[in-house]
This record gives structure tokens, C-alpha cells and sequence, in this order.
């Protein structure tokens, strides 16, 4: 079944690789004039990455990749859209950033790569096309060297229980523990552009902050740092406006504080 479910979500995603491509949200020009496509707390909590062998799970067109590997690291970057990966291509070589960009699904990615690396990197709308974070864990603990680390920073799963129709406040509208259970969408939007979709069905799924962490822990990574954000990286609300660091933030009258965004680090054991 899940097959059938990441056909249709890599359908989606083909499609949104021009769409992206063409964006103010993505902002590809700019990109090829600053070289960087990468947000603060990312840069600051990878810390120096140069001379780094890095895996980039799900790099979408490679912009986070090529910003990576135009800071020194040497970078492996994994998508299973066909489309996303032959634009990465095409700007490593326009850009001449070396960038090494592979095809698959990160669940057979052992299928399509060997090797290990000082750091595996995902970030920012990734989780949600996951069903089974225990595979998951697994595919990141097998391409870890040990003494490497993974780091991800994504939407925090309590942020993305809200209801977006209402404009002045939250409503829950989700379940958080959802058993694994799949997500049926056909919004025929993206949340980077107002053009419209021909592909509009999508299967997403939930995940509690426990399954992130008890999976990671279970492969035997050790968690060194988890920070949890009152803000987001994409307006995943109408209420949040973008600040100039690039974050989106609720207005500051709003009374509440919620998480919208986490990071996690975590090692593996040498050996
Ligand atoms: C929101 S994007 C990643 C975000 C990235 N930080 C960016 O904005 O450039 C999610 C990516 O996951 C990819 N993807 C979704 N499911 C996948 C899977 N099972 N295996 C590999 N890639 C997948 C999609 O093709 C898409 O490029």
C-alpha cells in the first residue's frame, strides 16, 4: 500500500519542482547569486561542516545541498522525485558546485548508495511524507560513521494540529497520536506558491515528538541536543507573519506561545 501512496506523493512532488523552482518562497535567483538557501539555526547548530562527508535525506532540487557543499562539505543528496533530483543536477553544474544527487526512495536508499558519512542532514517538511519513522531511524543509523551525527530540524508535530481556515486563532483540528494512521489531501496548492496543481492528492502522516526520539534512540544514537521553536519556516498558519531572519512568527500580541518548529542532534557511538 505504501508503494501506492509514495507514487502518488512523487507525483506531487514532480510537479512542484517547477513550481518551486519559479517562487518568491524559494527564490532560486537569489540563490544562484548568494549561494546560500540555508536558515540561521541550521547554519548555527551544524556548526562547520567543511571537509564534512554529509547525506542530505529528501533535498527536494538540491538548493540546502549545493549551500552545504559551497561551504566545503562534500554532499550526497537523496530525493525520490525525478524531477527535483535532475534540476539539483543541472544547478551543480551551472553553479559549479560539486554536489553528488541520487534518485530514490529513502527507504530502499541502500539499494542506491554505499558508504557512510560524518553527518546525515533532513530539514523542513520532511517527516510529514513518512509513514514508518522505525525504518527511518534505521536507514540513518546505517549510513552514520561512528562518532557522526544526525541532524534534522522540521515543523514540530503539536504546531501542525491547527485548524488554518481560522485566521485569529487556534482550534485544534488534528489528532496528535494518530496511530500511524495515513492522511488523505487534495489541497492543489503548495505552500509555496498560489499556482494551482494538476496533481492535487497527497498522503502525509503524523508523527508525536516520542516516535522522532524513541526511534532514533532504539537504533542506538545518543540525543546530545533538542530544541523545540515558537516559530516556523513556512506561514503554516494565516496568523504568522515573516520576519526578516527568514522565520515566520505569530504577531506579537498573540498571548500564546506554542511550539512550531524542533531541532535534534544526535550522535553515534564510535566504535
Ligand atoms: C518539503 S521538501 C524538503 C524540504 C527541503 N528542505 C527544501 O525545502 O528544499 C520534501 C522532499 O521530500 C521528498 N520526498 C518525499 N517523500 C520521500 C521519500 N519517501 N523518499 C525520498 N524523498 C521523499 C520530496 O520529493 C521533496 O523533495
Amino acid at each position: 500500500m505504501n508503494d501506492e501512496y509514495f507514487d502518488t506523493n512523487r507525483k506531487n512532488w514532480n510537479e512542484r519542482v517547477e513550481i518551486h523552482s519559479k517562487s518568491k518562497f524559494y527564490g532560486l535567483e537569489k540563490f544562484k547569486k548568494t549561494r546560500n538557501s540555508l536558515l540561521r539555526l541550521e547554519q548555527k547548530e551544524l556548526g562547520d561542516v567543511s571537509g564534512k562527508l554529509m547525506l542530505h535525506l529528501q533535498c527536494h532540487f538540491g538548493m540546502d545541498s549545493l549551500s552545504l557543499a559551497n561551504m566545503g562539505a562534500i554532499v550526497t543528496g537523496v530525493d525520490f522525485s525525478d524531477k527535483a533530483v535532475e534540476l539539483a543536477r543541472s544547478l551543480s553544474k551551472e553553479l559549479a558546485i560539486p554536489a553528488n544527487f541520487i534518485e530514490s526512495n529513502i527507504y530502499s536508499l541502500t539499494e542506491h548508495l554505499t558508504g557512510q558519512f560524518d553527518i546525515v542532514f533532513t530539514s523542513y517538511g520532511v517527516l510529514a511524507w513518512l509513514p514508518d519513522l522505525e525504518n527511518w531511524a534505521k536507514i540513518i543509523n546505517h549510513f552514520l560513521k561512528p562518532g557522526g551525527f544526525f541532524y534534522i530540524i522540521d515543523g514540530h508535530p503539536f504546531g501542525q494540529l491547527f485548524d488554518e481556515k481560522f485566521k485569529d486563532h487556534l482550534r485544534i483540528a488534528y489528532n496528535y497520536f494518530t496511530e500511524g494512521q495515513v492522511e488523505h489531501y487534495e489541497d492543489g496548492y503548495t505552500y509555496a506558491s498560489d499556482t494551482p496543481m494538476k496533481n492535487k492528492t497527497a498522503y502525509e502522516w503524523r508523527h508525536p515528538i516520542s516516535s522522532i526520539i524513541n526511534n532514533l534512540v532504539n537504533v542506538g544514537l545518543t540525543i546530545e541536543k533538542f530544541h523545540e521553536y515558537p516559530y516556523s519556516e513556512y506561514k503554516s498558519h494565516p496568523m504568522l507573519f515573516k520576519h526578516e531572519d527568514g522565520y515566520y512568527y505569530f504577531p506579537p500580541e498573540f498571548p500564546y506561545k506554542v511550539p512550531l518548529m524542533f531541532s535534534l542532534k544526535a550522535f553515534k557511538k564510535e566504535e
